[in-house]
C-alpha cells in the first residue's frame, strides 16, 4: 500500500544519492540517470564518481565526494547542491558499512567506526536535509523525500551481525518515527530492506547467502518501490517474506530455527 505520495516521473528531479560509488547505490544512480533524473553521487572514493559524471550532461550529473560521517562535510555538500541546482527533491541514503562480529570478537573501535557510518552518517544527512524539505514543502508542491537503506538484518538479533544488526535496527525504527511527523507534510520516508545482495559488501560472507541479487535488481526494486510511494521496501520476496515471518515468533522458537538455518 502506498504510505507516501507516488512519484509520477522521475524527469528532472534532483535526487541526491549517498553511498554510489559501488554496489546499490552506484546501480541505482545510472538508473535514475537513464530515466531523466538530475543526479548527485557522494561517496568517499572520488574516482568512481567521477567516472560517473564522465560523459554525462553536466546539468544531470554531480559528483560530490564526502564521508556521511563528517558532519561539516554533509551540511557543506547539501549548501553546494541547493547553490547549484536548488535542493533535493529525494535524498537516498544507501552508505554502509558491514563488519563481521561474533561476542568473542567485541570491538568497541570498530563497533564505534561502523555506528559512526550506519547511524552517525542517516543523522548527519537528516540534520542538512530536514530544515530544507520542511522549508520547500511550505515553498512549493511536488514530490520531496528522504530513504534510508537498512537491512533485513535490523529486525532480529542475527549471528555475526552484532552491531551491523543494530545499526539497521535503529534506522527501521528512525524511519517509522520520522514517517510519523512528515506524512501529513507531505514529505516521503522510505525504509528499503533488502536481503542479500551481492556487492562488495558481501563479498566476504563465507556462508550461503539464499536468494542472493544484482546491485541492478535491488536499483531497480527500491526505485520502483520509492516511485510506487512505499514505505518499507523490501526485497527479494522470496526471502524477506520468510525473515518477516521469523520476526513474529517468540524467541525461544526464534533461536532454535536460527541454530538450524545458520549452524552457527
Ligand atoms: N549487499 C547486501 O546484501 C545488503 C543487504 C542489506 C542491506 N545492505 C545495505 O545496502 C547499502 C549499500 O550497500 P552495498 O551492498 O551496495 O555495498 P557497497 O557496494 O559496499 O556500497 C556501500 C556504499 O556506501 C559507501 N560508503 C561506505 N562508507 C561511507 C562513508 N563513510 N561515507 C560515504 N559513503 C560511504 C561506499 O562508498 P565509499 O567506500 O566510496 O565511501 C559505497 O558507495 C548499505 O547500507 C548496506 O548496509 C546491503
Amino acid at each position: 500500500m502506498s504510505l507516501n505520495t507516488p512519484i509520477s516521473t522521475w524527469q528532472g528531479l534532483r535526487v541526491w544519492v549517498i553511498g554510489a560509488s559501488t554496489g546499490i547505490g552506484a546501480a541505482a544512480a545510472e538508473q535514475l540517470y537513464a530515466q531523466g533524473a538530475r543526479v548527485i553521487v557522494s561517496a568517499r572514493k572520488a574516482e568512481a564518481l567521477e567516472q560517473f559524471a564522465a560523459g554525462k550532461d553536466s546539468e544531470r550529473a554531480m559528483a560530490l565526494p564526502l564521508d556521511i560521517a563528517d558532519r561539516a562535510a554533509v551540511l557543506a555538500a547539501a549548501t553546494q547542491i541547493e547553490e547549484r541546482w536548488g535542493a533535493p527533491d529525494l535524498t537516498l541514503v544507501v552508505a554502509g558499512t558491514y563488519n563481521e562480529m561474533r561476542a568473542w570478537e567485541f570491538d568497541r573501535d570498530v563497533a564505534a567506526k561502523l555506528l559512526d557510518i550506519n547511524l552517525n552518517g542517516p543523522l548527519n544527512v537528516m540534520e542538512a536535509m530536514l530544515p530544507r524539505l520542511l522549508k520547500e514543502r511550505e515553498r512549493r508542491k511536488g514530490y520531496l523525500g528522504i530513504g534510508f537503506v537498512a537491512s533485513v538484518a535490523g529486525y532480529r538479533g542475527l549471528p555475526k551481525a552484532l552491531i551491523y544488526g543494530p545499526s539497521k535496527a535503529a534506522l527501521i525504527n528512525m524511519a517509522e518515527a520520522l514517517y510519523f511527523d512528515l506524512a501529513p507534510k507531505d514529505i516521503g520516508v522510505h525504509c528499503i530492506n533488502p536481503g542479500f545482495v551481492d556487492t562488495p559488501l558481501t563479498k566476504g560472507n563465507d556462508f550461503h547467502m539464499p536468494d542472493l541479487m544484482s546491485p541492478q535488481d535491488a536499483a531497480r526494486e527500491m526505485l520502483a518501490g520509492i516511485k510506487a510511494g512505499e514505505f518499507e521496501i523490501s526485497f527479494p520476496k522470496s526471502f524477506t517474506r520468510k525473515v518477516k515471518f521469523a520476526r513474529l515468533l517468540p524467541p525461544t522458537a526464534y533461536f532454535k530455527l536460527l541454530r538450524l538455518t545458520t549452524k552457527l
